[in-house]
């Protein structure tokens, strides 16, 4: 640890609050030498290779998702977090392309939940993309206003829509979860060692350069014995994870587009936060592996061989790539219920769904959680 970053969490007291204040900070930046990089591992005290289960998913099945032979996936653990699997961008050359676009265009579509439906009549927040693709398009990520609604997306929740007022799931609050995310997300938590990991729940958070996320557990979820599963596009950010308690120091580590995080076991009920999104140099806004091609219409498939994976138009990604130059998107996966579990019956006068007043993803400067708030900052 750097003497800057040393000096910070030696007063111990909510360590977590203040390296999230240090990372955050704009003026003057933050010193980024104590941020683990797992794409550049050569050797770091905390962090060693892990082992994935390779026969989990077979090659095809795989590919079909866009991934790699699981044999070829870099997997890292982290000294004093066990349970948590950093896997350094398993995607094929191409296939993120297509989970952008899904997150962007896709996603955001009804039935789905977003932050714009909490203060927008539901007519106005119907094609969101198709509001927004022309404008975004003719000038890319230049600063304008007003903004597009494109660019005012903050979250989207998929399958058992997350409430943000309650902080529950409930069974009368679902729409179908999107297909080629439960095969992905299955795959992911296959290799490594969760078979039958059932997607039923997304929170797709969408960042802007100066946005962050305060310091927060996962724990709305029934049943904790299953992964929680993250996948980054876009931007790199900065990934804090902690301890059990909030006094425990966090390590700060990047996160790359295309970089997966399990959270699982003991690392399942660790406060975790987003304090900084680090926007790439000027010159060279996206991350490289953004920019490899894939293998064209047929994927590389076998004859027959259908695919999950959706070539992304030109067209499309003139605005995909244009948002991503200076966005982070990131996607959390949650298994809700465990096999054969159900919802606790619900008393019908508890049900309290407050739709107006939740338009909030704001938490203050801390880091801390406002209430019943999202955590969610925009600075
Ligand atoms: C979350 C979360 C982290 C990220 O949505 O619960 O922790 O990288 N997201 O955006
Ligand atoms: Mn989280």
């Amino acid at each position: 640890m750097t003497k800057m970053a040393a000096s910070i969490v030696e007063h111990g007291e909510d360590a977590f609050r203040k390296l999230f204040k240090f990372y955050k900070r704009r003026n003057p930046p933050p010193d980024l030498r104590d941020v683990i990089d797992f794409s550049k591992m050569v050797k770091h005290e905390k962090v060693f290779p892990t082992e994935l289960n390779p026969g989990a998913v077979s090659d095809a099945e795989a590919r079909r998702a866009g991934l790699r032979p699981i044999r070829d996936w870099t997997a890292f653990g982290l000294q004093g977090y066990p349970g948590f699997i950093f896997i350094s961008n398993p995607f094929l050359p191409g296939s993120q392309q297509h989970w952008v676009r899904q997150c962007l265009k896709t996603y955001p579509e009804k039935p789905n939940v977003c932050n714009l439906d909490m203060h927008m009549a539901p007519t106005e927040t119907q094609d969101i993309w198709g509001r927004s693709a022309d404008t975004l398009r003719k000038t890319g990520s230049r600063v304008r206003e007003p903004k597009t609604l494109l660019e005012k997306l903050r979250w989207v929740t998929l399958g058992y829509h997350y409430n943000w007022d309650t902080k529950t799931y409930s069974a009368d609050h679902y729409t179908p979860f999107p297909s080629d995310l439960h095969s992905i997300s299955g795959h992911v938590a296959a290799a490594c060692r969760f078979p039958g990991f059932n997607a039923e729940a997304g929170i797709l958070n969408y960042y802007r350069s100066d946005s962050s996320l305060g310091i927060h557990v996962d724990e709305s979820e029934l049943d904790h014995t299953r992964p929680l599963l993250s996948f980054s596009f876009g931007q790199s950010a900065v990934f804090l994870l902690g301890g059990t308690q909030r006094e425990d120091p966090p390590t700060a580590m990047y996160m790359h587009s295309g970089d997966v995080m399990v959270m699982s076991g003991h690392s399942r009920l660790l406060y975790h936060a987003v304090p900084r999104v680090v926007p790439a140099p000027k010159g060279d806004p996206l991350h490289p592996s953004l920019e490899e091609e894939g293998p064209g219409s047929d994927q590389g498939l076998a004859q027959g061989e259908a695919t999950l994976i959706q070539p992304v138009s030109e067209e499309d990604w003139a605005v995909c790539s244009g948002y991503i130059q200076t966005s982070r998107v990131n996607m959390t996966i949650r298994q809700v219920l465990g096999s054969g579990q159900a919802f606790p019956a619900m008393d019908t006068k508890d049900k309290r769904i407050d739709m107006g007043q939740m338009d909030g993803y704001h938490d203050n400067q801390d880091g801390e959680n406002v209430g019943l708030k999202r955590r969610r900052s925009d600075s």
